[in-house]
């Protein structure tokens, strides 16, 4: 029996909310930046970890599946005065797995982000477990993700046994520059691998192109100065380049997802990337779908936005996309006794 579509992204934004007062005064006061808009990437994050989830675990290949979210958070977002809240990432993720990860790494710098994440981790496995998905094992690393990131994978790889196949999922939510080309190669040693990042394209890259190419060069892990950037539609270009770079990096297989922070002011561009597989991934239509429902809904204004964030059925409804085919065929395959997919043989 298949799910529907409307279900489906229906609970994806239920599930951003759901017990965030509770996770929140675990740890009064520390929360992630966050403004109405970022709700919608998380949206995004949270089909991505579901669908992977459930895609992968139907692989008799890849019995070790792992989870890194390379810039944490604390948890929480704050998003207004009387302090409602959402999920950050890390939560949404052990929400969101359909199966457990055998590890789930989450990156963070900030000392006091880094603690109050652990709390509220220990909360939802411990106080949670019938809505949490508890890993056999999890960690939080209190470190910058360009050191961490190297170390992670150099690990996971130690414990790859040749009949038990690994793969991992990594969420790079930057705000700046934050997680450097060196890190991504050493993330991308071999097309096993999806990856959901933040790409800061008109703030951070935009802004600084100019004025400081070779901060921007060593996000991008080339040399400006040989790259011709135009004036006009740079900042598509510069998107183009980064997608390019990841393309290099055996992840030709994009979903580009334009999420306007502010409309008309700054944007940046989540990058959905995975390696080209011939009857492709099982779960690239529902990212796309989802790409499309977020690109319309920021078209609307603000309490709009938080019209369709808070369950107004009707709301949803005018802004989901109206061709659900190709989400709806592989929501009926998720659902299926036997996966059948031919995509699947073929990791
Ligand atoms: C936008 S917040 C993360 C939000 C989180 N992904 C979510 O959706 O809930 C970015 C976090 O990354 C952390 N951070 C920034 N640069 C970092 C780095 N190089 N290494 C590790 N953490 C970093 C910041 O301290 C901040 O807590």
């Amino acid at each position: 029996m298949g799910v529907d579509v409307r279900d489906y992204i229906q609970t994806r934004i239920e599930g951003l909310t759901e017990d965030s007062q509770e996770f929140y005064s675990r740890v009064p006061r520390q929360t992630n930046d966050f403004d109405t808009w970022s709700a919608l990437k998380l949206i995004l994050h949270s089909a991505t970890v579901n669908m992977y989830t459930t895609v992968l675990a139907q692989n008799d290949y890849f019995n070790d599946l792992y989870y890194i979210d390379a810039l944490a958070g604390s948890g929480v977002s704050q998003y207004d005065e009387e302090n409602r809240c959402f999920l950050g990432s890390p939560l949404i993720a052990a929400k969101d797995a359909t199966v457990p990860f055998k590890k789930m790494f989450f990156v963070e710098k900030d000392p006091d982000h880094a603690e109050a994440l652990e709390r509220r981790l220990e909360y939802a496995f411990n106080e949670k477990g019938d809505k949490y998905t508890e890993p056999e094992q999890w960690e939080v690393m209190c470190r910058d993700a360009n050191k961490a990131i190297p170390d992670i994978i150099t690990g996971m790889w130690r414990s790859f046994q040749d009949d038990n196949g690994l793969n991992y999922l990594c969420f790079i939510d930057n705000q700046g520059m934050d997680v450097k080309w060196p890190a991504i190669e050493k993330l991308t040693p071999t097309p096993y691998g999806d990856l959901l990042i933040n790409l800061p394209t008109s703030q951070a890259i935009g802004r600084n192109v100019d004025t400081y190419p070779e901060t921007v060069g060593e996000f991008y892990g080339c040399d400006l100065d040989t790259v011709e950037i135009p004036d006009v539609g740079m900042r598509e270009f510069m998107r183009d380049l980064y997608l390019d770079r990841l393309a290099d990096r055996e992840r030709p297989v994009q979903v580009n997802t334009r999420v306007e922070a502010d409309v008309g002011s700054y944007y940046y561009d989540m990058i959905y990337a995975t390696r080209d597989i011939e009857h492709g991934n099982g779960y690239e239509e529902t990212i796309k779908y989802v790409r499309d429902f977020i690109e319309q809904v920021h078209s609307g204004d603000v309490d709009r936005i938080l019209d369709v964030l808070d369950g107004s059925q009707s709301s949803l409804t005018s802004y989901l996309p109206e061709d659900d085919e190709g989400i709806s065929e592989e929501l009926s395959e998720e659902s299926d006794d036997d996966p059948g997919q031919t995509a699947l043989g073929e990791f």
